[in-house]
């Protein structure tokens, strides 16, 4: 055999292994997801995975269907540590001091004494300052404390479960996304929660970098993207700039005294003004309180889709005559029952809503960049789906703002992207998309 001869059979054989290989991948099961995408949130946690085989992301749901699990743990006299809705449940027969929540916004964080005690004084849990660091005291039938990222742990080995009991496979890596405004010492405490899982964390991701992955903008043409996550209490907004695929955060603003929480607040007060105006009192029980909320709190969610909503509610008011004060036994429940127009909403929290623009204005200003040349603009967070805040925000910049991904699951959307990146899974082969940068700092406007 010549040697040209010996060299295009070893060609054949390659070629030949190269198309078994291809078609291999064809023919056979594609492969189970061995790295999973976590979001850890202040309020919710999710977990998701990339298919290789069909490209898509499954956001992983428990078996009573839902996405995302409360950020909550509670620990019990028989020394269970529960996570997640069962933690929330218990929470109100178990002692309310046992249940941690918001556990993220004291992970790897040293506070000066002073702002720790305002902090604490929020919760119905003892947090404690163990040389700048938070801790919380839990009181069963001993009395001991608990860390952050222990807290943090708990969510995440619930989180783990879920995806093992529906992939049928054990789980040993994960991405996580963590907010673009965490250090590095956040940061490390963030994976000490996910050792303590028994997970090892491939990489840490920004959460704006997260959301705008979840959007395919890292495949696509784009330059700068603006994310506007609008949560329950907290506003943040993030300029990023795409460079060669990899994503720079270049400006942050934000205000963490912002949020649904703040909408739901002006419509219970003016339910209880409505009630005064009706009954000559207001409600007094904190059952009835509670009542009002949660109806608030409804008829907010309903009035994105509908443009009015009635809200009926049993309130036990007290005689006028003694101004409504406790006394005696209880009385019989009366009916409140008002209509709330999605006009009204707007109009109760017009001055809130405008506040949004600011950190929006901020940024652009820190990143030197006119409105005209954000080329995506990405809306994260439940608030958003509110219609007068996407129409402000479309208005603003004079283009529609991408909407289509569920704004509670687009972090975990883009994390799982992630973690499909850094499974190997076909076609993705980039390993890296966002470029760190620590000398950001973000800008508070409360
Ligand atoms: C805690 O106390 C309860 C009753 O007081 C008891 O049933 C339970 O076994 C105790 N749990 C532990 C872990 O000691
Ligand atoms: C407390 O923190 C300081 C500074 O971070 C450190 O030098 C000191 O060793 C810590 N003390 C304890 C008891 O951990
Ligand atoms: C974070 O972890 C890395 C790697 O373990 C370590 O080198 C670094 O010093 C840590 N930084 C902080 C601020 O804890
Ligand atoms: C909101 O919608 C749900 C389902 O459509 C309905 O059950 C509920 O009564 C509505 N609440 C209000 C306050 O309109
Ligand atoms: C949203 O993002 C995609 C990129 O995946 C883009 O093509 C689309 O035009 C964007 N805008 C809207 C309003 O959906």
């Amino acid at each position: 055999m010549t040697m040209s001869g010996e060299v295009s059979m070893i060609g054949s054989v390659i070629l030949a292994l190269f198309l078994a290989g291809y078609l291999g991948q064809q023919y056979l099961p594609p492969p189970t997801p061995k790295v999973i995408g976590l979001d850890l949130g202040t309020t919710f946690c999710s977990v998701g995975v990339f298919h290789p085989g069909t490209g898509d992301v499954e956001v992983i749901a428990d078996q009573q269907g839902r996405k995302s699990i409360p950020s909550t743990v509670s620990f019990t006299a028989s020394g269970e540590v529960l996570a997640g809705y069962e933690a929330q449940d218990l929470a109100d027969s178990n002692h309310q001091k046992n249940t941690v929540y918001d556990a993220k916004r004291f992970i790897g964080k040293i506070f000066e004494p002073e702002v720790l005690e305002e902090e604490s004084a929020r919760y119905p849990f003892e947090v404690v300052n163990n040389n700048g660091s938070a801790e919380f005291v839990i009181s069963t039938n001993s009395t001991f404390t608990v860390s952050p990222e222990f807290i943090g742990s708990r969510l995440l080995l619930r989180l783990k479960k879920m995806a093992e009991r529906q992939l049928g496979v054990t789980i040993q890596k994960a991405v996580i996304s963590v907010p673009a405004e965490f250090d590095e010492r956040q940061r490390n405490y963030t994976i000490r929660a996910a050792n303590l899982a028994g997970l090892e964390i491939l990489r840490v991701i920004n959460e704006p970098t997260a959301a705008a992955m979840a959007y395919g903008l890292h495949k696509v043409d784009v330059f700068n993207v603006l994310v506007v996550d609008l949560g329950g209490g907290t506003l943040d907004v993030s300029l990023l700039n795409k460079q060669g695929g990899m994503f720079l955060t270049r400006a942050m603003a934000g205000n963490n005294k912002l949020g649904g929480q703040d909408f739901s607040q002006r419509l219970l007060q003016y339910a209880i003004e409505r009630v005064r105006q009706e009954f000559g009192v207001v409600p007094v029980l904190k059952e009835d309180i509670h009542s009002l909320r949660q109806a608030v709190e409804a008829a907010k969610l309903n009035l994105t889709l509908k443009t009015s909503v009635n809200i009926r509610v049993p309130l036990h008011l007290y005689p006028a005559e003694s101004g409504g004060a406790p006394q005696g036994s209880v009385p019989e429940p009366t009916v409140f029952q008002t209509e709330i127009t999605r006009d009204l909403f707007e109009e109760l929290n017009k001055d809130l809503f405008q506040k949004i623009l600011a950190p929006i204005e901020t940024v652009l200003t820190e990143g030197r960049l006119d409105k005209e040349e954000v080329d995506e603009i990405v809306l994260v967070g439940g608030s958003t789906r509110i219609p007068r805040i996407r129409r402000l925000i479309s208005e603003y910049f004079g283009k529609e703002p991408n909407t289509s991904v569920d704004p509670d699951l687009a972090v975990v959307t883009g994390v799982a992207i992630q973690a499909g990146i850094m499974g190997g899974s076909w076609p993705l082969q980039v390993s890296a998309i966002e470029i760190p940068n620590r000398h950001l700092r973000k800008t508070n406007l409360n």
